[in-house]
């Protein structure tokens, strides 16, 4: 075990400066082995605040949101010791945490309000900031303190930051949310596990990564289970005991490298991952041409000669099409025979990436939330702006299908959610590399 933090490649000096040159056409093939998921890994690194004995969590993703989550939980006072890959970490409640969770660490990634459930019902205090905002969206956090304030949660909102303090623990409550959302339910649900009594959740979010968060909870004692599609009950404890867990796959990654696959007419093997948490876009992906078999942990996916198009793809909460694979899909459908077109129906404003494919010769209409694709695209290289995580990978597949080199810069915003991504990238097939 090391004290040191995670260095290496996604944490290069000048970070904000490095870009990646593509060069296209090109065709995968080969095996790709799929990482940690980072959105089941951080709302569990948040919750390991309820844990008063050591926890070890395996398969982490190395990328900087899990780092600056990590750099929050050694904040609040948590010791965190390392694996040598850095994929496990041990991680000990010294003494009482601290209870402030700073702006700086919040800011640059939102799930930090993840902390606040778990410091209020360990603590009854919290002192968190408020996310704010980012590209794809206002992104507030309602939801979040609605619930928790219905566990018997005080709070007044001073400064962009949010100030608890409660009286005596959380006492359980029948909760209903009033919209489905990933991070209030997960701010619930961990913010439950150790109040007074029982609390229903109705109208939960029930993404692959809030069953993992659960299943790491209930690993440590928790009392959580589902008594409805979208309900669950949770009987408070007095404490969790020590536990070991490892994070699920990233079925984002795996979605993003199966339209990788398809794009290219390539020929890809996906490892590490229960294909079942993918069925809705492995159902899409043969309905646009795709061969795909798959077994217990793999994917087999051959893409198409001739990609067909979609009349009209939804984004919606889980288990339909992900909004977090809806850049990638517009790339697809860009290259497909005739008209498609994609409803983004999760946030107001993740149609970034639009400006950079038509740089790339897509020709795409937006109205609202829809984008109308006229496909039969032949993309041209060109220079590109990373924005929001997923809109730059979405760049990255539309310069792997590009005739000549693209660059892409400000990828510090593909850091953030894909584990080395050119070297998995490079090594079937593609032209890439990172220039610092
Ligand atoms: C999670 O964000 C994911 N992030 C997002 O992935 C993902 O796109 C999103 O869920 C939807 O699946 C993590 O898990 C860390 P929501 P979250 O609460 O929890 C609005 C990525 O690329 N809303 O389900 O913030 C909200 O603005 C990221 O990895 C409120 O209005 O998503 C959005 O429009 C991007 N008030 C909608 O609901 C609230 O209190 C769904 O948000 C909370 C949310």
């Amino acid at each position: 075990w090391q004290i040191s933090g995670p260095k290496g490649s996604y944490t290069s000096k000048n970070i904000i400066m490095d870009k990646f040159i593509v060069k296209g056409p090109s065709k995968l093939k080969g095996e790709i082995a799929i990482s940690g998921s980072k959105n089941a890994a951080l709302p569990i690194l948040a919750s390991t605040i309820l844990f008063d004995k050591e926890v070890i969590i395996k398969n982490l993703p190395r990328v900087k949101d899990i780092d600056t989550m990590i750099n929050l939980l050694k904040s609040l006072g948590s010791e965190i010791k390392f694996s040598k890959d850095k994929k496990i970490v041990k991680i000990t409640k010294k003494n009482k945490h601290k209870i402030f969770a700073s702006y700086s660490l919040v800011r640059t990634m939102r799930a930090g309000i993840l902390v606040l459930g778990a410091l209020v019902t360990k603590y009854q205090k919290s002192v968190t900031s408020l996310p704010g905002g980012c590209l794809i969206g206002a992104r507030p956090v309602n939801y979040h303190l609605n619930a928790l304030k219905k566990l018997g949660m005080k709070y007044e909102i001073k400064k962009g930051y949010i100030y608890a303090n409660t009286k005596g623990k959380l006492e359980g409550a029948k909760i209903r949310f009033s919209k489905i959302s990933v991070g209030a339910t997960e701010n619930t649900i961990i913010a439950a596990c150790l109040a007074n009594g029982i609390t229903t959740l109705r109208n939960c979010a029930i993404e692959p990564e809030i069953v993992d968060l659960i299943n790491f909870l209930k690993s440590g004692g928790a009392k959580i289970k589902f008594v409805g599609k979208r309900t669950l009950k949770i009987e408070g404890i007095k404490s969790l005991k020590s536990t070991s867990y490892s994070v699920m796959s990233d079925r984002i990654e795996a979605g993003t490298f199966c339209v990788a696959a398809c794009l290219t007419g390539g020929n890809l093997k996906i490892n590490n991952l229960y294909p079942k948490v993918i069925k809705t876009e492995l159902t899409l992906l043969k309905k646009v041409g795709a061969k795909i078999k798959t077994t217990k942990k793999q994917i087999h996916i051959i893409g198409p000669k001739k990609i067909k198009n979609i009349s009209n793809l939804v984004t919606k909460e889980y288990p339909d099409f992900p909004t977090d694979l809806q850049a990638q899909f517009m790339v697809l459908l860009c290259k497909a025979k005739g008209k498609s077109s994609i409803t983004e129906s999760i946030f107001e404003n993740r149609f970034m990436h639009v400006a950079e494919l038509r740089r790339l010769g897509a020709e795409i209409i937006i109205k609202k939330n829809k984008a109308l694709i006229l496909g039969n695209t032949s993309f041209k290289a060109a220079e590109l702006m990373s924005s929001d995580l997923r809109a730059s990978v979405a760049l990255v597949l539309a310069a792997m299908v590009a005739k000549g080199s693209s660059i892409i810069n400000r990828i510090y915003h593909l850091d953030r959610g894909y584990e080395n991504i050119e070297n998995k990238l490079r090594k079937v097939g593609v032209n890439i590399k990172r220039i610092s």
